[in-house]
């Protein structure tokens, strides 16, 4: 409209339409940049807790964030999932309901620990657990989060859906949807508060190629995940393809973790552990961090695998080959050597070989086991290793 009223809308206006678009882009990257320059770290309520979650369970996890190591390992936020939600008042400013007496005191009591807390709403009228989503309130919720000291937000399409339905057509009802997030980024930019803004939409319309342009520093491209080896797998390499989307400020999200739920084996959380590494995914651990055993701890806490996945290049990894069940994955990293996953999805045991000279190595290369935390030393050509079922054998490889 603008650019219509004061000149003709010809290709001259376009181009200088164009212009202008470009380089504020670098503005606004810079801007989600600093909130997620890495993919984000953290914890979320709902993969264990649910609609169980409240004020004590959030000062227990923050406790055991620490006292567990994690936070010291790079795990930062502490995000309250669906069913916080209670009305609004006569002015329409949501209220907590009563699991959280005083969300500001909760917001000071995670900060008071060096972490960071998010909440969740939905763009539609009810959220998915149906409780009142942020419809028609957006800047009053934005600005009700950034008082309490809120630091990341999660915005799950769910009720908004109902509305998408009574739009004419396809595109038009995912133009309802990409307005709705363009509405709340605009509500949480005006509060002047840096808040992580979390996507949740189940990667409809392909939100790989908007979610950045959108305002989003992460968006789920999946439906939800579960505590099973088919369901963590079947999201986790199905992210083939989508690399050239991530990067600082903006990151795929292919779902909470599960590791320490018990519906895995060690070894299949390993898969996991090491898949969101190399895909540069934000690491939610989903557990219950107030009781969890070393072993858990042990996966999730790795700094090796950590490194990877918070690699300060940015790049996410893709999938490099795939032979039946046999799938080798890379990720480049900073210093120029690179990730390697050698993953067996079969059930049972096989033999895998990687070559090096394939993933672009010329020469003699140095290679460390990550889970292994051994270096193999210096090898030519290839390496040939036998994969557990359903696991992992996670490579460092350096010229
Ligand atoms: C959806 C989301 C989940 C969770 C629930 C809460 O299913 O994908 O991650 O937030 O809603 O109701």
């Amino acid at each position: 409209m603008i650019a219509r009223s004061r000149c003709k809308f010809d290709a001259t206006c376009l181009v200088l339409v164009g212009f202008l678009l470009f380089m504020a882009a670098p503005l606004c990257r810079a801007q989600s940049a600093d909130v997620a320059a890495t993919p984000p770290m953290g914890w979320n309520s709902w993969n264990h807790f649910a609609e169980k979650v409240d004020d004590a369970i959030i000062r227990a996890q923050a406790d055991a964030m620490v006292s567990s190591g994690m936070r010291d390992a790079g795990y930062l936020y502490i995000n309250i999932d669906d069913t916080w939600e209670g009305e609004r008042d006569a002015q329409g400013v949501i209220h907590a309901n009563g699991k959280f007496p005083d969300m500001k005191a909760l917001a000071d009591y995670v900060h008071s620990k060096g972490l960071k807390i998010g909440i969740y709403s939905s763009p539609g009228p009810q959220t998915c657990a149906k409780f009142a989503g942020s419809y028609g309130h957006e800047e009053q919720d934005a600005a009700t989060y950034a008082a309490w000291g809120i630091d990341y937000l999660k915005y799950d399409l769910c009720g908004l859906r109902d509305i998408m339905k009574g739009a004419d057509s396809p595109d038009a009802a995912n133009k309802i949807m990409v307005n709705a997030y363009l509405k709340m980024r605009d509500a949480l930019r005006t509060t002047g508060r840096p808040i992580v803004y979390s996507f949740c939409q189940y990667g409809d319309d392909a939100v790989w190629r908007w979610g950045a342009s959108a305002g989003g520093n992460l968006w789920r491209t999946t439906g939800d995940i579960n505590d099973t080896y088919p369901r963590m797998a079947t999201i986790g390499f199905g992210q083939a393809g989508l690399a050239k989307f991530a990067g600082p400020g903006h990151w795929n999200d292919p779902d909470m973790l599960e590791v320490g739920n018990g519906g895995m084996q060690a070894e299949e959380y390993r898969t996991h552990m090491s898949l969101w590494a190399i895909l540069a995914a934000p690491l939610l651990a989903g557990n219950d961090l107030s009781a969890m055993s070393a072993e858990t701890r042990a996966l999730l806490t790795n700094r090796e695998v950590i490194a990877i996945d918070q690699d300060a290049a940015g790049k996410q990894g893709d999938r490099f080959s795939a032979e039946g069940p046999m799938e080798i994955w890379t990720r480049p990293l900073a210093d120029g050597s690179k990730a390697v996953g050698l993953f067996n999805r079969h059930s049972g045991a096989l033999d895998m070989q990687v070559n090096f000279r394939e993933l672009g190595f010329n020469g003699a290369v140095k290679v460390r086991d990550v889970w292994g935390a051994k270096d193999l030393g210096s090898m030519q050509g290839g390496y040939k290793v036998q994969v557990p079922g359903h696991g992992v054998v996670l490579l460092r490889v350096s010229e």
